[in-house]
């Protein structure tokens, strides 16, 4: 045990944590040059494409020190967005500590606050580290005064290097085996397994990494779950080495896998304790959670006959994914589809794209909504996310929506912008301090609803960049909520309604009309586009008749390219959805999602 150092990197986002993770493991010669390929850990399309980690990857580095003792350093790999905070404070607490790493031209950011509190509620050992001191806009020194005086750290152990050139990354080695502390823990104690990721692979079933806190744990061994009692047979330990090496044991201080012919992922849950089901522990970890959504939206195939196919992905990804949630929904506008639950608005994202993407299936999304308590006048406690099962307004006594504690980092002068911005979104209770001269933080309560539609846009736009963001959640409280519909043609889309604040209710309703005139191509009538809460009408539009032939600019040309024309209006049509007598495009479902 001695031997072992269990760490992971924190950094705010593109401060280079892939980058630092896979020169590591290329000075570890744990690959030739020529397996060596960019962003190692990284390895799935979409996280390559946006430069985020999604999905943590753990790996083993075998380290020869300076004074010639082998070490075996385990990297766990962290996701680095905000909503995958429960992820990144499960995998810090298999650590003894962290590598906090800030970008040189950058500096300390929102993110790098917020995982620097998880790691030290964890009680990690840090180690600074600047990167990318290669950069011309590189300032190591104020960083380094930052450090010290914003986060409190002490500066002289401050490691300074390019993750990009190389230099510097040796020192963090000795850094990592000199200032962590071994890990502790008994190998004859009852077992206690950290799970802290799991990963679905087709052969093998779900492959949980799993930090051993106490005990040992060996093939053949039966564990139980101890936050549902399931039990399993294990069939294999291990090591996250470059490939997974199989071990004999897996003892109290180390970090690897197990295989226990486990479905998928879903059925294991991160933060969990594993336990032997003969010798169980007298008690699990501290800190485990169930995962929780946040944000709801309903998927439709763009054509109904790709419902089958949508199923049979969204149950694909489930395997790997188990934050993601889905159910069966149908909208008489739409037909069928799922509504499904998500960490947070990126997590929406790439499950998006990947359906569309890897899946080849056109999608139409829902307004995105969270999820609100209803107290209904006899008594009833009722949650609600999806505007369909809105309950009937005379029978509600009050709703609540969750709110969030937002930290905002930004500089000085942005200050006015941001706070308007905030209490446009109806924050509360703001407060500031001055982390360093010339920088602001400014912590405000929000309604999570607020946030999820496009705040985070807005902030980066307003403070050209520099602003940096995080969230927790916070606690419900009271809201003044409205189910806005929108009409064409005087018939309800219902997969446009959305759950709105009354007082946002009239913009919002007017953004819809104007953005849905711009998107539904003329027909041959005109189509009146409508807004309305209840029966009230409050917003309107029209798009005006189409009076010209399509294909008239086609007479005296060849038949040909009349046919042409045609097919191209058809496959037109294909990303369409028809309401009522009117052809809506894909886009204008997209369209009243964004803001403008
Ligand atoms: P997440 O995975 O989203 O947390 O991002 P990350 O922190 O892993 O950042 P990543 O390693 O993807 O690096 C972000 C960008 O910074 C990439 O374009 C890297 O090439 C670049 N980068 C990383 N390290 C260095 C460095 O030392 N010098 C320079 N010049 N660029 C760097």
């Amino acid at each position: 045990m001695k031997n072992i150092r269990n760490f992971c990197i924190i950094a705010h986002i593109d401060h280079g944590k892939s980058t630092l993770a896979d020169r590591m493991i290329q000075l570890c010669d744990l690959v030739t040059e020529r397996e060596f390929k960019d962003q190692l850990l990284d390895n799935m399309d979409i996280e390559r494409e946006r430069g985020i980690t999604i999905k943590s990857q753990t790996i083993c580095l075998p380290y020869t020190a300076k004074d010639g003792k082998p070490y075996l350093l385990n990297l766990v790999d962290t996701p680095g967005h905000v909503d995958f905070s429960y992820e990144v404070s499960r995998a810090l607490s298999s650590c003894e500590g962290a590598l906090l790493l800030i970008d040189a031209a950058q500096g300390v950011e929102a993110q790098t606050l917020a995982n620097l509190y998880l790691a030290m509620e964890n009680d990690l050992e840090i180690i600074p580290v600047i990167n990318k001191i290669d950069l011309p806009s590189a300032e190591p020194e104020r960083v380094a005064l930052q450090i010290e005086e914003d986060l409190g750290l002490d500066s002289s152990d401050i490691q300074l290097c390019s993750a990009k050139t190389g230099a510097g990354v040796e020192d963090i080695f000795e850094a990592i085996v000199s200032l962590l502390p071994p890990p502790e823990g008994d190998p004859d104690a009852p077992l206690q397994l950290l799970i802290f990721d799991a990963n679905y692979d087709p052969f093998r079933g779900t492959i949980i990494s799993v930090r051993v806190i106490n005990g040992t744990v060996k093939p053949g061994e039966t564990i139980k779950f101890m936050s549902n009692n399931q039990q399993y047979r294990v069939e294999e330990v291990g090591l996250f080495k470059l490939r997974k090496e199989p071990q004999k044991q897996l003892s109290a201080g180390q970090v690897g896998y197990i295989l226990a012919g486990i479905k998928t992922v879903a059925d294991t849950r991160p933060g969990d304790t594993i336990t032997h089901a003969a010798k169980p522990a007298a008690s699990p970890l501290p800190g485990f959670k169930e995962i929780q959504q946040v944000v709801f939206s309903s998927l439709y195939p763009i054509s109904t006959d790709e419902y089958e196919d949508l199923a049979a992905a969204l149950e694909k990804l489930k395997l790997n994914d188990a934050a993601l949630t889905f159910e069966k929904d149908s909208s008489a506008a739409l037909g069928f589809g799922f509504r499904c639950g998500f960490l947070g608005l990126l997590h929406l994202e790439v499950i998006q794209e990947r359906l569309e993407r890897e899946f080849d299936i056109s999608l139409i999304l829902t307004v995105p909504s969270v999820q609100y308590i209803f107290y209904l006048s006899d008594g009833t406690r009722l949650t609600v996310d999806n505007p369909a099962h809105y309950p009937d307004p005379g029978h509600i006594d009050k709703i609540e929506e969750p709110f969030i504690k937002a930290t905002i980092l930004m500089p000085e002068k942005y200050m006015g912008p941001v706070m308007t911005l905030c209490m446009e979104r109806r924050g509360e209770n703001t407060s500031f301090h001055y982390p360093t001269p010339g920088r602001i933080e400014l912590n405000c309560e929000l309604p999570l609803a607020e946030v999820i539609y496009d705040f985070y846009d807005k902030l980066k736009s307003i403070t050209q960049g520099y602003g940096s963001f995080d969230y927790e959640m916070l606690d419900y409280r009271k809201s003044d909520l409205a189910k806005l519909d929108i009409l064409v043609n005087g018939e309800v889309v219902d997969a446009l309604s959305q759950l709105v604040h009354k007082s946002n209710a009239r913009a919002r309703g007017l953004h819809a009309c104007e953005m849905l005139k711009q998107e539904i191509p003329r027909q041959m009538f005109k189509i009146a586009i409508q807004a309305a809460i209840g029966g009230t009408i409050i917003a309107r539009t029209n798009v005006s008749a189409l009076r010209k032939d399509v294909t008239a600019k086609c007479y005296g040309g060849d038949i040909s390219r009349k046919r042409k024309l045609l097919e191209k209006q058809k496959a037109g049509k294909k990303r369409m959805k028809t309401v009522g007598n009117v052809d809506i495009p894909q886009n204008a479902f997209l369209a009243v999602l964004k803001s403008d």
